[in-house]
């Protein structure tokens, strides 16, 4: 299959809810020396050129992190200078994807696996993280079988990101097992799975499966361009967090309004819910 190329993609609404929920985590876990694992089951290639083909054929990222300028976001400092930092100047032609941004707070003392199927995205993925002297190690596997075989990770420290392009619709089904697994294995690790509303109905379902499972300590953040509709593709998109960094929930309620606000305008939508409690 794999005919999904997060190209076309880069730089959207949904990437940048996704990336800043990331952002949070990762500066979380830097704040403890101790060494900790990020493992990405879905890695993309890594660095996007918006002003590529695929990226320049729906340029999707006009709204989205085109939108953002450090001087109206100071709130969003790390993940805009990152963004910034991909680029040689003050042009936005490049952005990066979840392996490049977890790239930039990892530690001499951390490691990162990172699971691409496509074979020109993986070696693209590849390219950019080479010099990290080890520390990401990129497979061109199954990220959903990679996770759970990492899992407990040395460190005991560790986020995951789940971020499949839903291209079957198994795939619904496959992030909670996947996590449910995962969880049975390794349950103090902070995980992060996006999702699109394509069909509210499947995403509705989804977060039933969560709310009844074992699983403990889950937000769910939610953007959304236009209110949902039987139209094709997708208007809204979400993360569900389990084990969120401390004080995730009251950053996202004050930072989703206003994010709404610059993306969407007034037929924008958001969520930020407690889905289980601690
Ligand atoms: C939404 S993109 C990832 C974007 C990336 N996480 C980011 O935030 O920059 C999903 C990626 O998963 C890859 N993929 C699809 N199925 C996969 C699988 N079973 N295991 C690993 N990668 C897969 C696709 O080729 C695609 O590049």
């Amino acid at each position: 299959l794999l005919s999904y190329r997060h190209a076309y993609h880069a730089g959207n609404f949904a990437d940048v809810l996704k990336h800043i929920v990331a952002v949070d985590i990762l500066e979380y876990l830097c704040k403890k020396q101790k060494a900790f694992s990020y493992i990405d089951t879905h890695a993309g290639a890594g660095l996007y050129h918006l002003r590529s083909e695929h990226g320049q054929k729906l340029e999707e990222y006009r709204n989205g992190i085109a939108k953002l300028t450090l001087t109206d976001w100071p709130e969003l400092k790390s993940y805009l200078s990152i963004v910034r930092q991909s680029n040689s100047n003050d042009e936005l032609t490049f952005y990066p994807g979840s392996p490049l941004i977890a790239k930039h707070f990892l530690r001499p003392q951390d490691k990162a696996w990172l699971y691409e199927l496509h074979p020109s995205d993986f070696t693209s993925l590849s390219s950019h993280t080479a010099d990290t002297h080890g520390r990401m190690t990129c497979f061109k596997e199954d990220g959903f079988k990679g996770l759970l075989a990492q899992l407990p990770p040395l460190s005991r420290r560790a986020f995951v990101l789940i971020d499949p392009p839903y291209e079957i619709k198994h795939d619904y089904e496959k992030v909670f097992d996947t996590l449910n697994k995962a969880y049975q294995k390794f349950s103090t690790g902070c995980y992060a799975l996006w999702y699109p509303v394509v069909q509210r109905s499947t995403i509705d379902r989804l977060e039933n499966q969560f709310r009844n499972s074992k699983i403990r300590d889950i937000q769910r953040f939610e953007l959304g361009l236009s209110g949902d509709s039987e139209a094709r593709g997708m208007s809204a998109s979400g993360v569900i967090v389990i084990n969120p960094s401390w004080g995730l929930y009251n950053r996202m309620s004050t930072l989703l309004p206003k994010l709404c606000q610059t993306l969407a305008g007034d037929n924008g939508h958001f969520r930020c819910d407690i889905l289980v409690d601690e």
